[in-house]
This record gives C-alpha cells, structure tokens and sequence, in this order.
C-alpha cells in the first residue's frame, strides 16, 4: 500500500541467504559451558592486544532455542560497570554489526585484520550482543521452525539473557540497560516490561534506542514529510498529497485532544496509510512509481549507494520475494552498507572456532527471518510504562535516516506527554525545551529532555549528520551521548 513501507529491512543492511542455514543437531545440544568455556583467547588476525576478557557462545532459549553471543568485559571495572545488552534489528539483522562495525571495540579490515575500535563503548560498560531472533547470525533452534514474531522474540530475549546470568552470576548485581536500534525500537521496550515483570533481572535503569521503530504508523507518515522537506518530493505530489490525505482531520492519534490542535499538529495527523480515498491512494501511487525509478541510499541520505551489494543475485531474489512477501512496494533495492570484510571474516573456519561456533554455521548479515509483523504495532504502552516504572529513556536518531527518521521519533515523544496518568508523578514534564547539544565545539544535535516527579527521565536527541547507524556515520558523538545518558544520576543536568 505505501511504498515507504522499507521498515521490512530496518536496519543497516539487506537481506540475504538463509538458505545456509542448517545450523542444528550436531552442536552444541549438550551445552555446559562455565565461563571460561566461552572465553575467546586466540582471536586471529588482531593488530592489538585486548586489555579486557571476552566471550562468545551459546545462550540456551526457549524451546531448544540457541541465542548466540558476545560479551565484551569493560575495560575499566567489569565487576562494579553496568552491564549493557545491545540489539540489531531487521528483523534478521545480527548483532554482531553492532559488535564489528558499530559500538564494539573491534573494527574488521579488508584485509581481514581487526583494529581496535577507538569509539568502543566498552570501556567503561559491559558490552553485550545476542544475535536474535533464532535464524539470525549464528543463532539457531533444533527443530528449525523458525517461525516467530515479536512476542516470542521478546521472551526468547529474556530466556537468553537469564542464560546469560547463568554462566556469569557475578553480574546480575550490576546496573542493567537495553540498547538497541531500528526494528530492535519494538522488541527492546516488550523486552523491557517482560523484565519489569519478572523482577529479574533486579536493576534494569534504562532503555537507549538509535531510529527506533516505534511505532508502524507514526513512522510511515512521518517519511513523507522527511523526503518532502529534503527535496525529494515534488511539491506537486507533496501539495496532492496533503490536500487528498485528509491532512486536516486528527487521524494519526485518536488520543489527542482537540485543544492541542494547531496548524502545524493537524498537518501532523495525515494518514498515508490506511486512507481508502481513492484520490489519496492515487497520489501515493505516483509517488510509490516516482520513488521506484531510481536508488536513494534511504539510510543516509547524504551516502552513496553501496551498488556491488545489490550484485548479488541471491540477495536480490531474496529482497523481492520478502517485499512481494508483504505485499508492499518497496522504494529501491537497499543500498547496503559493505558488508563483504565482516561476512568473510566471520566466516572463516578459525574466527568460528575461537567464537566457539561449530564450522559448519553460516553467518550473514541479514537473514530473510520467517518473522509475522504486527504491521501496527506501536509501544507506547511499554515505553509508558517504562517511563512509569522509574527507567531512565533516551531515543536517539541520525537526522539523515528516512527508514526510521527522526521526525517520526520526535512526534512519538510528543505523544507521549500527552498521556494520561493516574499518578500525576508519571507526568512527563519538559526540563529542557527543544535546543541543541554540543560535541567538540560544534553542534553534535539537538534534544529536548523530559523528566517526572517519579524520577524518571526520557530524553530525545537528534545526531546531526549521521544516518541509520549513528555509531558508524558519527561514533565520537553517539558515544558522547550514550555516557552522558548513562551518567545522568550522578549529575543534575543531561549535558
Ligand atoms: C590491513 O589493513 C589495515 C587497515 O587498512 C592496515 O593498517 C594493516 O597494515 C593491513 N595489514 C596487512 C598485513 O596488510
Ligand atoms: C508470547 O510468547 C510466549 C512464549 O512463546 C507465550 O508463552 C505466550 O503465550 C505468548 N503470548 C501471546 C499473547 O501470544
Ligand atoms: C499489534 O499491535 C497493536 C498495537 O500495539 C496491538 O494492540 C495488537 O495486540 C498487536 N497484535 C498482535 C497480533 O500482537
Ligand atoms: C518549555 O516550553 C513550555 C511551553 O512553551 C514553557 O511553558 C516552559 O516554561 C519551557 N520550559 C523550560 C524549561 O524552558
Ligand atoms: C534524572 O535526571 C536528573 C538530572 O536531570 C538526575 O538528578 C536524576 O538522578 C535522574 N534520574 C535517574 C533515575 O537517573
């Protein structure tokens, strides 16, 4: 129905092969691993030597679920330092992008050397990546029925991560945060009141996400206005759109109250998608053919489009078949990210046998994952209650994203001071209106900050120039916000 409906690859990459994947019985079923089991100790090709531990293996799930993972110790105080569990989205997308090419302390070469990552968020944190759901990176389940959807992925998530505490109890006392980006913006906060509910593990204190997908929706709507305001759209089809799509009715959001219309709210309130006019449908589709004739690079719109990537016939059958699959017209072929030195290196016999993965496994970026998509899923009752629950929030967004971009995350939040709350002490207050934030002398973004009585705070942030993966466009400033998310206890202002 709408051609923006690209949120099926949120994530940096693109889909391809699952097909290798015949990860299964030979492995691992027995699995007692003690921690030093997992311990990665002859990593081939590093140009440094680790002054932190690491380990890689297996997390036992639901229904003889295997969760791989990677656990970077802090390189400061591991013992004492929050534990952070970091999550890629897709769904199908690994974590181990994040590990290798995003936040992680090692960078893989094209040479198939590995650097170490200056920007690492390791080094005052304990990083740790899952690669989720089964069928994702090195992941897998025994019967191989890999049908799954966010629910199950949220509970697969917290088996995994007790698993986790299983084979490293020590660090069940440390402060907990969940961090993720794209399609992980769904899964994390379901994660989230998941452990709320649980108890356990005892001190989660916050959630950051990097362009979330929060809400399917709010997303799609708020891309139009994204690639109207930076020239992608004629105003021909922008003017067509806004005057067929019912701009001037409040359809984005039944909740909000009259009162708070304005001219600039109620343009908010387009519905582009599940508008039945046919003269809206009719100006979508000229825009769907109009956005169909030529690749844009929808993760950053500044970068050009990795065109080798999309070479790859397999890959291409898989992203039509998955975009025919949803009954969706698809923008372009993805523009991936080069993903060529870290697919190859993973896969090399030796690197899977100090990650303790068996040689057979086949790892790739992305999998085309057998994932039902709630197509209107939105988490604004998770994060509420999250808000609700005293866990610090930060919602982040490069600001050359279309796929998840910022404009749609901002509205989110928006939304959100709007709710309505038995408590008045879960009241979102603004302490900082919309301003902007510094990195090194010049404009690293721009935020707004919320807190309430109950004690917590939910910022959003805007990194300007970065695109869907801030920690690859700009990690000095993802990092520099990401510490001072998780520095705001010990400090009466967020920067
Ligand atoms: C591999 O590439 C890295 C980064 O470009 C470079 O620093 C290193 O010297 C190269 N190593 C070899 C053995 O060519
Ligand atoms: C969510 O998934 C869990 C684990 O698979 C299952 O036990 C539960 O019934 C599911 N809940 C819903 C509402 O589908
Ligand atoms: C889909 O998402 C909506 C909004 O979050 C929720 O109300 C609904 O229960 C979800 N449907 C399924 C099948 O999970
Ligand atoms: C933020 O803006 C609101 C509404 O414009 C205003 O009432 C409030 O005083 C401002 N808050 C701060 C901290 O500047
Ligand atoms: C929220 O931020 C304020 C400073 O802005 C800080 O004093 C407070 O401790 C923070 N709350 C939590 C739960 O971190």
């Amino acid at each position: 129905m709408s051609l923006l409906n690209i949120a099926a690859i949120l994530s940096t990459m693109t889909a391809s092969s699952s097909s290798s994947i015949q990860q299964s019985q030979h492995l691992i079923s027995n699995m007692n691993h003690h921690n030093h089991n997992d311990l990665v100790d002859d990593l081939i090709g590093l140009n440094f030597r680790p002054n932190f531990h690491h380990y890689s293996g297996f997390l036992s799930a639901l229904n003889d679920v295997y969760l791989h993972y990677w656990f970077f110790e802090s390189q400061q105080n591991p013992l004492n330092d929050p534990l952070v569990l970091w999550l890629n989205g897709g769904p199908g997308c690994s974590s181990l992008v994040g590990a290798l090419a995003e936040n992680g302390p090692f960078r893989i070469n094209s040479n198939l050397t590995v650097d170490y990552n200056p920007h690492t968020w390791n080094t005052n944190v304990n990083m740790l990546y899952i690669e989720t759901p089964a069928q994702v990176g090195f992941s897998y389940k025994l019967d191989q029925n890999y049908q799954t959807n966010d629910n199950e992925t949220a509970h697969m998530n917290l088996a995994a991560l007790k698993s986790f505490y299983r084979k490293f109890p020590n660090f069940i006392q440390n402060d907990f945060y969940i961090t993720g980006e794209s399609y992980a913006g769904i899964f994390i906060p379901m994660l989230a009141t998941l452990i709320l509910d649980d108890h356990y593990p005892p001190n989660l204190k916050g959630f950051a996400l990097g362009n979330p997908l929060l809400d399917q929706n709010i997303n799609i709507n708020s891309q139009y206005f994204y690639l109207y305001s930076h020239g992608i759209i004629d105003e021909k089809i922008w003017l067509k759109l806004l005057q067929f799509c019912r701009c001037d009715h409040h359809h984005r959001n039944k909740k909000q109250p009259p009162s708070s219309s304005s001219s600039s709210s109620s343009v908010r309130n387009c519905n582009f998608i599940t508008n039945k006019s046919p003269l809206c449908q009719q100006a979508i589709n000229l825009l769907d053919i109009y956005m169909n004739s030529f690749d844009l690079n929808l993760y950053n719109i500044n970068s050009d489009c990795k065109q080798e990537s999309i070479h790859d016939e397999l890959l291409l059958k898989n992203w039509k078949e998955s975009s025919e699959k949803l009954n969706k017209l698809m923008i372009s072929l993805p523009c991936a990210m080069d993903e060529h030195a870290l697919t190859h290196w993973l896969n090399k016999k030796s690197v899977k046998k100090s990650l303790h993965v068996p040689s057979k496994f086949h790892w790739s970026f992305c999998n085309k994952v057998d994932y039902d998509r709630n197509e209107t899923k939105s988490v604004r009752t998770e994060i509420e209650r999250l808000i609700d629950s005293g866990i610090n929030g930060l919602l982040y967004a490069g600001d050359l994203d279309v796929v998840c971009n910022f404009l749609g995350i901002q509205w989110f939040v928006d939304d959100l001071l709007l709710k309505e709350s038995i408590d008045d002490n879960n009241k979102l207050r603004p302490m900082i209106n919309h301003t902007y934030w510094k990195y090194n002398g010049q404009i690293g973004g721009f935020y707004k900050h919320y807190t309430t009585d109950g004690g917590s705070n939910l910022t959003f942030a805007t990194i300007r120039g970065a695109g869907h993966s801030t920690a690859v466009d700009k990690p000095a400033e993802t990092k520099y916000l990401f510490y001072k998310f998780l520095n705001q206890k010990n400090s009466d202002k967020f920067f």
